[in-house]
């Protein structure tokens, strides 16, 4: 199949209705009734309402050298459908999540089923910065220093039974505080999953900031997964249960459609979504918006030394 050398459109990415809804969110745009997204007068406090200073040491075997996105396309340029379908929507409406109290549910198949809060939850391990490539399907991609620690500290501590063949995770879905979860764009609460040796892969990020503070709301506070060698939507934000199954987990994405979006969705350039070609992309945040040169996408996104073993002999365009 060839592909048209063209930036993907919206309409290319988005159910119809969404897209509808976004024209209709331009057209107000352009009208000036509004004009939040990458506003230059957004101060880091009004990007991350009161951020901490975390006490971080850089891992530098597990960082990327690529120059890191700024700051406030990392915060105003990002999806959390929880608070709306556009790309500026989190940054805008993700202030009436509540943050505090927080705990993740850990159950399913684990010896020694808990409920950690916050407190619990870092006390598991010291905090390593890790500044990772991040890929997502739609195209775009980030340079973004995530701070947290491996999740398989956590893993250990529950101690998974035999037959615990993967994880799930589940993010908070109240129609109170997250006005997207009024829309039935997503069956809610947002869901992803990893198999066993993925999510004790040591680059799967437990993760509570970024750049050095607590995750700003739009970002996944007060705690997310990251997982840098696949697409973005495998990072679920805000979780509120972590969850041990023999059974493949099913995902809010390949609920959704499963043949755009398979479980693994490992950044793979030479697996073309079915609607377009994933060789390459374009970095958010080098001044060029849009324009910004192509770069070719990499194998695992550049991870392939630490990840690719854990697919060898499996059929990368069966299981996208
Ligand atoms: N997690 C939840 N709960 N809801 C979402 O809509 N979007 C995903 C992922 N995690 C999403 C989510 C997608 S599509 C991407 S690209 C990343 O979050 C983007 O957010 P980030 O830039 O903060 O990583």
């Amino acid at each position: 199949m060839r592909f048209i050398d063209r930036t993907i459109l919206p309409s290319d990415i988005t159910p119809q209705a969404v897209f509808e809804n976004r024209r209709s969110l331009i057209k107000a745009a352009a009208a000036g009734s509004f004009g939040r997204a990458l506003a230059p007068w957004f101060s880091r406090e009004a990007l991350a309402a009161n951020p901490e200073k975390l006490n971080v040491q850089l891992n530098a075997t597990y960082s990327a050298a690529d120059e890191t996105t700024p700051y406030k396309y990392a915060t105003t340029y990002n999806n959390f459908y929880e608070f709306g379908t556009d790309k500026a929507d989190p940054a805008a409406n993700a202030h009436t999540l509540q943050i505090k109290p927080w705990s993740i549910s850990i159950e399913g198949l684990v010896k020694k089923p808990v409920t950690l809060d916050m407190d619990a939850l870092l006390k598991l391990a010291p905090m390593e910065e890790r500044i990772y490539r991040m890929r997502c399907v739609e195209g775009w991609s980030m340079v973004i220093p995530w701070d947290g620690f491996s999740l398989s500290k956590l893993i250990n501590k529950v101690e998974p039974l035999g037959s615990a063949k993967f994880v799930e995770f589940i993010s908070l879905a109240d129609r109170k505080q997250m006005p997207g979860v009024k829309s039935n764009i997503i069956d809610w609460p947002y869901r992803e999953g990893l198999r066993m040796d993925e999510a004790m892969n040591p680059l799967t990020l437990l993760t509570f900031g970024m750049y050095g503070e607590t995750l700003p709301k739009q970002n996944g506070a007060p705690v997310r997964i990251v997982v840098p060698w696949k697409y973005g939507f495998k990072s679920a934000k805000s979780i509120v249960k972590i969850r041990f199954t023999e059974e493949m987990p099913k995902t809010s994405w390949s609920q959704f459609d499963a043949r755009e979006y398979g479980f693994y969705s490992n950044v793979n350039p030479q697996v073309d979504h079915p609607r377009w070609s994933q060789a390459s992309e374009r970095r958010i945040g080098d001044g060029k918006g849009v324009f910004a040169p192509k770069i070719k996408t990499q194998m695992f996104n550049g991870y392939a030394d630490q990840v690719a073993g854990m697919y060898a002999g499996m059929d990368l365009k069966k299981y996208y």
